[in-house]
């Protein structure tokens, strides 16, 4: 395993197309494109991994896939009642289809979707309360208490929020937002500025790989069922609209965030975080998927 990674970190340092970093993010835009990490944690724990995997990036979409499971843990299925599981086929940030399906968006890792979620958990709670509750459990499932949320990027993400504050308008102009929009989009925001390594973002997944335990400290975080679902919707919706091209070439769940992060989850193998700045135009990352498909490749890992 070593060798493979370390085959894959000098095949990707030596990439001169490196994609754009994300630049609607001020804070974002400042990261230098030419840093790639990759961990892989096996399910007994041991962690392999080669590039800055100790190097902490800012999540972001990635932490939807951890907030979703917060929320099945709290209010079960009726978080669907509010939030569909079908992709969307449209961009991360898109408004289109909310029009057309009164308010109700496409799926949990779409914007407007994770926006709906945070709304659902919060139940009457402060955006304080409820934060230190998704912190707590993401520490939880890392098995690691110096995860931490970078104010200084949930801060720039407040700076230019003018389209997830218009997605979450207009959630709430069909009813499906039940808190004070301000209140549920500081918490968005906070909660895709915690910042991991891909060391640690490794451990995070491992519920994932065995049916819900993560194997390395025993802690059960979900039912295996529950485990097989989200690993679906990973892998439907996972990448936006790009999700088909992801699964094509990679075959695993997987979820992207705009900080250039890739959580990907091999079941039953392997929980695997990759990490390069730059983004295709769809807003994943660019050598984070090559990464992935050549690891796929050397491993057999696509569940396919
Ligand atoms: O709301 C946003 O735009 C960001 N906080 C998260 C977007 C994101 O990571 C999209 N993923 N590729």
């Amino acid at each position: 395993m070593q060798n493979i990674l370390n085959d894959i970190a000098e095949t990707i340092q030596a990439q001169k197309q490196r994609g754009v970093v994300a630049d609607y993010i001020p804070e974002l835009a400042a990261i230098d494109p030419k840093q790639f990490g990759i961990a892989v944690a096996l399910p007994t724990g041991e962690i392999y991994s080669a590039g800055c995997a100790q190097q902490l990036f800012s999540i972001q979409s990635i932490s939807k896939v951890f907030s979703l499971t917060l929320a099945l843990g709290k209010i079960g299925d009726a978080i669907w009642q509010n939030v569909g599981r079908e992709p969307s086929g449209d961009p991360f940030n898109s408004i289109v289809q909310l029009e057309k399906e009164h308010g109700k968006p496409r799926n949990p890792f779409i914007n407007a979707g994770a926006i709906a979620v945070v709304d659902a958990i919060m139940m009457g709670h402060e955006p304080k309360e409820i934060l230190a509750e998704i912190l707590q459990f993401v520490r939880y499932i890392a098995n690691d208490s110096s995860i931490a949320i970078d104010e200084k990027v949930a801060l720039s993400e407040l700076a230019t929020a003018h389209r997830n504050t218009s997605l979450a308008h207009f959630m709430a102009s069909f009813g499906r937002i039940e808190h004070a929009i301000e209140k549920v989009l500081g918490v968005y925001y906070h909660q895709c500025s915690i910042s991991m390594s891909c060391e640690q973002l490794a451990k995070a997944g491992l519920f994932l790989v065995s049916e819900g335990v993560n194997q390395s400290t025993g802690r059960r975080v979900v039912s295996a069922h529950r485990a097989r679902r989200i690993n679906s919707l990973m892998m439907m919706c996972g990448h936006y609209d790009g999700s088909g091209e992801f699964a094509y070439r990679v075959g695993l769940p997987g979820k992207s965030g705009v900080g250039g992060g890739i959580l990907a989850i091999a079941p039953n193998n392997a929980s695997i975080a990759v990490w390069s700045p730059g983004l295709d135009k769809l807003g994943n990352s660019m050598l984070g998927t090559i990464a992935l498909e050549m690891l796929v490749q050397r491993t057999g890992w696509s569940v396919f």
